[in-house]
């Protein structure tokens, strides 16, 4: 079997307050009025024979609803907290045969050019079946902090280097040879597995338990909470030597950042003034004085003002946010 799963557990506390806990931004239909997590599901319909969604039980009736709607079948897994993407990934994982053929899809990405995706996933798909953990390298734009970077040499992965700071990310952008990780990951079942338990034991061996102990795929929380919260980039991909990347000629954004909801946004027509100002949430006129490429967003409980280069920072007002509560 080949699986699409997408991922749908993460906040998007960067794009706080538009993205709450109760209404993470994968569910936000604001692309035509349709959600990314409904577009995600759509795009890899075609290329694959089944369908796990693994979520959180706060939104579970957000996606539940879009599935309906979809009328599509769904093998889920529901996590009673987010543990990050290397628990939610060995689930799925755990959830099927170890030959099986997984496509992990972030809930939260646009991409278009389909016919260019659909060529890159049979790509993947063959190196998978070659016991390849597979990636997917966009050309970068700019020394984005907030993504992996792929150093690599064709196909060849040479160093996977997860978040790297400024001054790092510029350099990887001079060399020429880095691509960004897309997010998205194509891999047998058991191969991931094993790599898990190589670099991770601790994630594998935890994981393994609340999977054993999950009821119809509803995972326990107490067990859940014993498992260390990490990314499967810096459990997996920065230390295993079975990764491959197949570069994309697809267009791809992630829109995870006001930085990049604004550029999207902005090649769409929506209105910034003259210095770069946006306004997101209300058409009532509002005035930047003084200011410069800032980003105001309201919504019905709270309001945010940024500086669009200071995207990344925005998860830091939601998580003093959580920690007050
Ligand atoms: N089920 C579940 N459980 N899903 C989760 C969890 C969790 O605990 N945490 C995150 N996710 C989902 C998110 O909803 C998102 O769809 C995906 O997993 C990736 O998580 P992010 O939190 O968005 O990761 P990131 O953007 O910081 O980094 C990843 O994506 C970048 C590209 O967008 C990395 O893979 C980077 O290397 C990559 O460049
Ligand atoms: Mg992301």
């Amino acid at each position: 079997k080949i699986y699409n799963v997408v991922l749908s557990g993460g906040v998007g506390s960067r794009l706080w307050p538009m993205s709450r806990k109760s209404h993470p931004k994968q569910y936000l239909e604001i692309f035509n009025d349709r959600s990314l997590f409904e577009l995600t599901i759509k795009r890899n319909q075609k290329i694959t024979t089944d369908l796990m969604v693994i979520g959180n039980k706060d939104n579970e009736c957000l996606s539940q609803e879009i599935l309906n709607k979809l009328n599509v079948n769904c093998l889920k897994v529901t996590e009673a907290v987010p543990r990050n993407t290397a628990a939610a990934i060995a689930f799925s994982a755990f959830a099927v045969d170890k030959d099986d053929i997984l496509i992990v899809t972030p809930s939260d990405h646009l991409i278009q050019k389909m016919d260019e995706y659909e060529d890159a996933i049979q790509r993947a798909i063959e190196l998978a079946r070659s016991n390849y953990i597979v990636t997917f390298g966009v050309q970068p734009t700019h020394p984005e902090t907030g993504y992996g970077y792929i150093e690599h040499k064709g196909d060849r992965v040479l160093s996977f280097r997860e978040k790297p700071n400024h001054i790092t990310a510029q350099d990887f952008i001079e060399r020429g040879n880095f691509l960004w990780n897309s997010g998205m990951f194509c891999f047998k079942a058991g191969i991931l597995l094993e790599e898990l338990k190589k670099f991770e034991p601790e994630i594998y061996e935890k994981s393994f338990i609340a999977w054993e102990n999950a009821k119809d795929g509803y995972l326990d929380e107490a067990l859940s909470l014993d498992i260390p919260a990490n990314s499967i980039d810096y459990a997996v991909m920065e230390r295993s030597k079975r990764i491959k990347v197949v570069p994309a000629k697809f267009a791809w954004d992630d829109l995870g950042s006001f930085e990049a909801l604004y550029d999207y946004f902005r090649s769409g027509g929506h209105p910034v003034d003259r210095n770069g100002n946006m306004t997101i949430g209300t058409n009532t006129y509002t005035a930047f004085v003084g200011l410069n490429n800032c980003i105001f967003v309201t919504t019905p409980t709270a309001n945010l003002i940024l500086q669009k280069e200071d995207s990344q920072e925005v998860k830091n007002v939601y998580n003093y946010l959580e920690r007050k509560r």
